[in-house]
């Protein structure tokens, strides 16, 4: 069954204006975000992850700006509205910007404030959403705790964010994240300030809450170890453009793109002989603002064909369809 399209994001560009010259942070990136399906987003650092994220969400920091693309909520319906043409500042996109669609942080700190108690923050959160009085935002926000996995939710709703643990604030962030009874949620790197343990339990939460809400969930990560267990479909970006797309298991079995075969060959595997040199890929990724001819991974791929590689760009993905912008690949 093709599940409903939640959200369609089709060429966003994004330029962050330098002293030193322009930073071309996205170079059209598309893809689209589905009704109970979750879209992993993976790279490494730099490559325009978070800023796929906020631009969606019209929270792009300064410098940046949005030059191109459409965000599109509900394509093909009579619904149909495209973000990036919204005023961020409005009305309707402050409504979205937690009701449609709720973002989760890296850092829980991001979206709590260490002067409320949990319970204020996610009361108003609730309220801005919902047309609820006091006392019927309150029950919802212990029934929001509850529902997230915190023990006792009546007496933790009146702690403060630092008299809880990282995992328990980082569920409480994703507690936030939900109070507007989105259908979309984007969560940029969730589990990566958390340990072992507890980044496998706020796994399990996401997924948990993913499947109950039919969920279209976009999650970035860097962990390739993360992509393989949360994600159906995968977009691989390399400064600022998608490289690869795939279905997961595909992903880690024919995976098409040099790029992705190289970031593939950096997770340590539980089958590495102990003491092996772990793999890592080649070269640093270039400064956006310094972007190689051609494709901009020539300089570190190790199928690079002189002339080739480096004298032009292969073709951009089809938003949806699997493959690698890649001269490796047929090109239309
Ligand atoms: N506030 C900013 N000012 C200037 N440039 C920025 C800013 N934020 C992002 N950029 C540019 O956009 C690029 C992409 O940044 P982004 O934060 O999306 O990377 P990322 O993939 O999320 O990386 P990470 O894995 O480290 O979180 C950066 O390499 C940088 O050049
Ligand atoms: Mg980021």
């Amino acid at each position: 069954m093709v599940e409903r399209t939640s959200l369609a994001v089709r060429d966003l560009a994004v330029h962050f204006e330098m002293e030193q010259g322009t930073v071309r942070a996205l170079e059209g990136v598309s893809f689209d975000l589905h009704a109970g399906r979750t879209l992993g987003i993976v790279g490494e650092s730099g490559c325009g992850k978070s800023v796929t994220a906020r631009s969606i969400l019209r929270i792009v920091d300064r410098p940046g700006r949005i030059v191109g693309g459409q965000a599109l909520l509900d394509p093909g319906t009579a619904e149909e509205a495209d973000l990036i043409a919204m005023d961020p500042e409005s009305r309707r996109m402050r409504g979205i910007r937690g009701g449609r669609i709720g973002l989760i942080f890296q850092e829980p700190m991001t979206a709590l404030s260490v002067h409320y108690t949990v319970g204020n923050q996610i009361i108003e959160a609730v309220r801005a959403h919902n047309d609820l009085s006091k006392a019927a935002a309150r029950d919802r926000a212990i029934e929001l705790l509850r529902e997230v996995g915190i023990p006792r939710p009546e007496l933790r709703i009146d702690a403060y964010p630092f008299q809880l643990s990282g995992g328990l604030r980082q569920r409480v962030g994703i507690a936030m994240a939900l109070a507007g009874d989105p259908d979309i949620v984007i969560a940029d790197e969730p589990t990566t300030a958390l340990d072992v343990t507890t980044q496998a339990q706020v796994l399990d939460l996401l997924r948990r809450l993913q499947r109950e809400k039919n969920i279209a969930l976009m999650l970035i990560t860097h962990d390739m170890g993360v992509i393989a267990e949360m994600c159906d479909e995968v977009a691989v970006m390399y400064l600022g453009r998608v490289v690869e797309y795939a279905p997961v298991a595909d992903l880690f079995t024919t995976s098409r793109h040099p790029y992705t075969r190289a970031l593939l060959r950096a997770v340590p595997s539980i089958l590495a002989t102990p003491r092996q040199r772990l793999a890592t890929i080649g070269g640093a990724v270039p400064h956006p603002g310094a972007r190689p001819s051609g494709c901009a991974f020539h300089p570190r791929c190790s199928d690079f064909m002189p002339g080739r590689c480096d004298a032009a760009s292969p073709a951009p993905l089809r938003p949806g369809e699997a493959g690698a912008s890649c001269f490796l690949e047929a090109q239309p």
